[in-house]
């Protein structure tokens, strides 16, 4: 038939009495469609490489399902809170969190988009039609016959007969979809804000003691070795100097461990200062922690308030801390307030004394603001 014809339209009677096949041949006549091929994939129904071709199918939405399934359990049961790195052999599950979320998660959606690709190829007819394009919109008859050829489409792609496959679309897409709103719903399930009297929480550092925990949290310095414990006292520092300095905790000597975690730990380091006589006179503190400093000593986080980067750099002759990332300054004198660059808020000061009995320093409690960048409820 040439695409020009104009097929003869049925009365209302003749439509309503007309097959489903009837009615896709007279779409397509209508449209100016001419179906060049129109081949059935499995003429024969039943045959092995037929069962085959739905097992594979299904394979892959079961996979799917079974994916969805583990993404929902790593989500909810894997431990995700972090710890410091350990050199003793000893597994981290906690660091698999985020690759096990990923790779489920990918596989699940992969394995989807295998299934759908391969029951296409498998089962959808691959017709071969001509049409000529046509002006306006459909009239009642075009709609008509396109919902008789979707419906037949469907009849022809044998999805309705094959169970194994549309149970197992329904079992992965429905598994899919029940991960991706876990995972929408996931702060319900898991708080991390949930202990915040812990030191693990986010309003807390290393500083920290656990409760029921009240022994002294000392300052050390890094030699390099995570055993050697060399506590910091006030004449060990030359006025205008500057040390870096973690917690320690005696219930912790000798545990590889602990001791490691507590130089590693992001939060922990701190600038010791001892400002020159002269510069401490004029130090200006802020509200609140008018006796966090010991003498001349002012203790402030290294995680600089903008990005993060360590503020490590001190400068005497100015009473300047800069951070090299984006060259914030800080004035030590005034609170470590930022006086230059894109920081806006101070660094966080540790309330720090000396330990009568053996002139060492301790931190008298953990910061009592957030330390680091931008933390959202930090007013200043
Ligand atoms: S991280 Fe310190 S200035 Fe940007």
């Amino acid at each position: 038939m040439s695409t020009d014809d104009k097929p003869e339209l049925p009365t209302e009677a003749e439509l309503a009495g007309m097959s489903r096949d009837d009615l896709v041949k007279l779409g397509g006549k209508l449209d100016g469609v001419e179906l060049v091929e129109y081949p059935n994939p499995w003429p024969v129904k039943g045959t092995r490489a037929e069962k085959r071709a739905e097992r594979a199918v299904a394979f892959w939405f079961v996979l799917s399902a079974l994916a969805g399934l583990a993404f929902i359990g790593v989500f909810i049961f894997w431990p995700a809170k972090y710890e410091a790195p350990r050199f003793d052999g000893v597994f981290q599950a906690y660091y698999w969190y985020t690759p096990l979320l990923g790779a489920t998660l990918g596989l699940a959606i992969l394995a989807v988009g295998v299934g759908v690709l391969l029951y296409v190829r498998k089962f959808i007819p691959h017709e071969l039609a001509v049409q000529n394009r046509h002006d306006g919109g459909s009239s009642e008859l075009d709609k008509k016959t396109i919902v008789a050829h979707l419906a037949d489409s469907g009849e022809r792609s044998t999805i309705v007969r094959r169970s194994l496959i549309t149970r197992s679309i329904g079992a992965g897409a429905g598994v899919l979809g029940l991960g991706l709103g876990v995972f929408t719903l996931g702060a319900l399930l898991r708080n991390p804000h949930a202990r915040s009297d812990s030191a693990d929480g986010l309003w807390h550092t290393g500083w920290l003691n656990e409760p029921g925990n009240d022994e002294k949290v000392f300052l050390r310095r890094d030699t390099g070795d995570a055993e050697e414990i060399v506590l910091v006292k006030p004449e060990d520092l030359d006025a205008g100097a500057m040390e870096t300095v973690f917690p320690f905790r005696e219930s912790e000597r000798g545990d590889h461990a602990k001791l490691s975690a507590a130089l590693l730990r992001a939060d922990n380091p701190v600038m010791l200062i001892r400002l020159r006589p002269e510069d401490g006179a004029r130090v200006i503190k802020h509200k609140g922690q008018e006796d966090f400093n010991y003498g001349d000593f002012y203790a402030y986080t290294k995680i600089c308030s903008h990005l993060g980067c360590p503020t490590s750099l001190f400068e005497q002759r100015t009473n300047r801390i800069l951070c090299p990332c984006h060259q914030s300054q800080f004035n030590a004198l005034e609170y470590a307030k930022p006086i230059f660059g894109p920081a806006t808020r101070k660094l966080a000061q540790l309330p720090i004394d000396v330990d009568p009995a053996t002139g060492v320093f301790y931190a008298k409690s953990d910061f009592i603001e957030p330390v680091g960048p931008a933390f959202w409820e930090r007013k200043s």
